[in-house]
């Protein structure tokens, strides 16, 4: 990754903040977005200063905010000269049952977790194109099984993963496409899943542990640097969980 270019969604905590570590570890620059984490999104950019000068640059937006999102590109570009990678990491997660999804639900959760992908993919693929680049999608694998009572979190992490195989077709050959769909990997910190739940969960994961931030991390940096004959392909990190639901 040594003088490529990565803007990654949603990077300054949790698994975003991960991925960074690793692809900042493995030579890239990064322009990390965030939207209200700025403490954390500064703190993590001087962390990799530190070690790199002048290799992270932040950029804040709500991606519900559609004019918003080619100025993601654009300051990319104007800050590092080009774009070589761009992750999909960030995703709004709550519960919508039928009966009470309400067209602001709907605004939220697609437009997060699947309109801003297609949007940021849409702007970024001139210079992903001019770089011989590849794009992320960070799914789920509750997008090919949905999670009960996650209506719309469900339809648009589906939405996604048909949006990498369409991406994949439509940015061949100078841009491959691919998603990772993580499995247990950090609880959401709303405690939306008891005790319990979280047990009933890792009993039916076949690896009986949940995973962590890097194990996706690791995913990533594959599909980006060694898996060159790779597009349209969805990688299940989750303890072989999708083989058990
Ligand atoms: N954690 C897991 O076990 C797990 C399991 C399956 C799939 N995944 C997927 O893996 C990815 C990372 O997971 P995670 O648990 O680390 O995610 P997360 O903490 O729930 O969310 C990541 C970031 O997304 C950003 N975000 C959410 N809505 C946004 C919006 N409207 N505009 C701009 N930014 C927005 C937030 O940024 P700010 O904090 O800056 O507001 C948040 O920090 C997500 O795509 C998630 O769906 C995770």
């Amino acid at each position: 990754m040594q003088g490529k270019v990565v803007l990654i969604t949603g990077g300054a905590k949790r698994v975003g903040a991960t991925i960074c570590r690793r692809l900042h570890a493995a030579g890239a620059n990064l322009m990390l977005h965030y939207r209200a984490s700025a403490g954390e999104a500064r703190l993590l950019q001087a962390e990799l200063n530190h070690q790199r000068r002048d290799s992270v640059a932040l950029i804040q937006a709500d991606l519900l905010d559609l004019g918003k999102l080619p100025s993601l590109i654009d300051q990319t570009v104007q800050t590092f000269g080009r774009l070589d990678a761009l992750i999909n990491n960030a995703a709004t997660f709550y519960q919508t049952p039928v009966g009470e999804i309400t067209a602001e639900d709907w605004e939220n959760l697609i437009g997060a977790d699947l309109r801003a992908p297609l949007f940021i993919a849409q702007a970024a693929a001139p210079a992903l194109r001019k770089s011989q680049g590849a794009i992320i999608n960070i799914t789920d694998i509750h997008a090919e099984r949905p999670l009960k009572n996650y209506v719309l979190y469900s339809i648009a992490k589906a939405g996604l993963v048909g949006l990498t195989r369409s991406l994949a077709r439509e940015l061949a050959p100078e841009v491959r496409v691919n998603a990772v769909a993580p499995g247990p990997i950090l609880w959401p910190d709303d405690d939306a899943f008891d005790e319990l739940s979280r047990q009933r969960i890792i009993s039916h994961t076949p690896l009986k542990r949940e995973g962590t931030p890097d194990d996706i991390a690791k995913a990533v940096l594959f599909l980006l640097v060694e898996a060159t004959y790779v597009t349209g392909e969805t990688i299940n990190v989750d303890g072989g969980r999708h083989v058990a639901l």
